[in-house]
């Protein structure tokens, strides 16, 4: 045995020798060493690794599947490394990794997909049961790789067909998979720009429920390629917080994290692209936060980077803070807004910000850009007054407790306002409550599911176990319904939303 293994290896390696020069993969990088025993290299391509483009994440899955179900070899220094290797070629560009952003991120998703036209409802029929639409469309394979995916499917879940009894789904999904080779087509090998995030960063982030930050993090390159992490972010309610930890860059494109955030854990995915970072980085269950931030090169020439609020309402006194690199001593009459009517009371350097009393003077819509001296401008919308306020998610999902492996799954709410016209202006500090959404007689799942910090975030308090004086059986589980009221120069707004509390995710989740 070993020994046919061991000529199939060196006639693979032969057949690899006689390819020609260019070769994503040599043949002393881990990849090929890995993964040639098993995958033939077919003139100088390791057969369907060299097919496939996908997200660092989705390879995770791949080589995970080579060690658990294939007896590859695999500790976690090297999928590291393999994960990097494969990724400088295989990933996919950083336009097609941004349309399924919400995939690698490792909260507690509310992402809902929603097919688009006819040709994707049929692929959601045929496809999207077991798994999301996000984990097709990480996919980009050659004609004949997305033609194996169909009888891949027959090897991972042999009950298909049975799972499937609606439609006859061998010949549903021949179909949508050879439209997958025109639509998510292999294209060519990705080439990693000569690109390093090294360096001193300024972060301005936003956590829901928590509000803005400000910070800074350095990030420095060792000896392994990897970059380690070090920062502090403060916020806008007066607490701080210190990071650090290692972040990897994939393909020269895809950052992720891995910090400890005053000694909590996170994980982060960001894209590194223009000379920026943005992305976000998630606190597991239970806390279940998620903050959004964009990194910028915190040297170079003075430039305004963030505003908020960036809205304005009209006749309303507003207290803006404009933040960004070295930015200068002002006055008032350093702020200028084209395109709309608005006056600066007052302008000062508060720090390292800029903070101005403004008032909108005019009405209806408008977009102005907001000049500081001769700096680069930053848009800001003008509206005549809130016109609605709504929540997101529409329908936010929690799981309870169901022991040590499947902590809590919380749900952090946000309520964002519009003008006129659906035009998003910004989240705002509404107060939030539950009540009962009734969908039965005797329905009380509000008395079992608690309740909604006035913040938006809400944490089960049940666990998944029998609750005798419950009569309808339902553990701590139920669907309520989420209020949010907030006011302003005079009105009132509210908006609703729906909470689903549901047990934990015993099976093992694939994305
Ligand atoms: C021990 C044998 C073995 C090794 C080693 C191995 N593979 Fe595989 N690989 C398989 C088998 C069997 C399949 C087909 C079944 C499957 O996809 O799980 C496969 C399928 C694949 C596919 C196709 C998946 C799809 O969606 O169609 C990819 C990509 C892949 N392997 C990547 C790798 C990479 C990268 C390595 C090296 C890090 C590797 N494999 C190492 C046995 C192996
Ligand atoms: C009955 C459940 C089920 C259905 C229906 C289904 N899939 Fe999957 N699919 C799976 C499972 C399970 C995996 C993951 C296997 C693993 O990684 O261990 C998977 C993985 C994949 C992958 C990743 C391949 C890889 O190498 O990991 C792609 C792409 C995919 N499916 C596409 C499709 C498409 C396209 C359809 C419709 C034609 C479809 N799936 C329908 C269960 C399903």
């Amino acid at each position: 045995m070993r020994k046919t293994l061991f000529t199939l290896l060196g006639l693979l390696l032969l057949l690899g020798a006689a390819a020609p020069a260019v070769m994503a993969f040599t043949q002393t990088s881990l990849t090929y060493q890995k993964c040639t025993s098993c995958h033939a290299v077919v003139k100088g391509k390791i057969s369907r690794v060299e097919e496939i483009r996908t997200t660092p994440d989705e390879w995770g899955v791949i080589i995970d599947r080579m060690a658990r179900l294939h007896g590859m070899d695999l500790n976690p220094q090297e999928r590291d490394l393999l994960l990097k290797e494969i990724c400088a070629t295989q990933i996919l560009s950083p336009e097609e990794l941004a349309k399924v952003w919400y995939m690698d991120l490792y909260n507690n998703p509310q992402v809902v997909e929603r097919p688009q036209g006819e040709v994707e409802e049929k692929r959601f029929a045929t496809c999207v049961r077991c798994h999301s639409a996000g984990k097709i469309n990480s996919y980009r394979m050659t004609e004949s790789s997305w033609a194996k995916v169909r009888d891949f499917h027959y090897y991972v879940d042999p009950a298909i067909d049975g799972q499937m009894r609606e439609m006859k789904w061998e010949q549903e999904a021949t179909t949508v998979l050879a439209q997958l080779a025109k639509s998510h087509p292999y294209g060519k090998a990705w080439q990693t720009p000569n690109v390093t995030p090294a360096g001193s960063w300024l972060i301005f982030g936003n956590e829901p429920g928590k509000g803005n930050y400000r910070g800074s993090a350095t990030l420095k390159a060792d000896f392994s390629g990897n970059f380690s992490v070090k920062g502090s972010l403060n916020f806008d309610d007066g607490t701080s917080e210190q990071f650090q930890g290692e972040a990897l860059l994939f393909g020269g494109h895809a950052l992720r994290t891995r910090t400890a955030h005053n000694n909590f854990k996170t994980l982060g995915s960001f894209a590194f692209s223009n000379g920026t970072i943005q992305g976000q980085h998630h606190y597991p269950a239970p806390a279940f936060r998620t903050s959004t931030s964009t990194w910028y090169p915190a040297v170079g020439s003075a430039r305004l980077l963030r505003v908020t609020p960036a809205y304005l309402l009209a006749n309303e006194t507003t207290s803006l803070t404009l933040e960004g690199v070295n930015l200068p001593a002002v006055q008032a009459s350093d702020l200028v807004f084209k395109g709309a009517k608005v006056k600066v009371l007052k302008a000062e350097r508060v720090g390292e910000a800029i903070v101005a009393e403004v008032v909108y003077q005019g009405s209806g819509k408008a977009q102005a850009d907001l000049q500081v001296n001769k700096l680069n401008s930053v848009p800001i919308t003008l509206a005549d007054r809130i016109d609605h306020i709504k929540i997101t998610p529409e329908l936010g999902r929690a799981r309870v407790h169901g022991g040590v492996h499947f902590p809590a799954e919380g749900v952090q709410f946000e309520a964002i306002a519009y003008a006129a016209g659906d035009v998003a202006l910004g989240a705002v500090a509404a107060g939030f409550t539950l009540s009962e959404e009734v969908t039965r007689e005797n329905d009380d799942d509000l008395a079992w599911t608690g309740a909604i910090g006035a913040n938006g975030f809400y944490y089960p308090m049940g666990d998944y176990g029998q609750i005798l004086t419950r009569e309808s059986k339902l553990e701590a589980t139920g669907l309520v319904k989420v209020h949010a009221a907030y006011q302003r120069g005079g009105y009132d707004y509210a908006a609703e939303a729906m909470l689903a509390v549901v047990p934990p995710d015993y099976v093992q989740r694939i994305k």
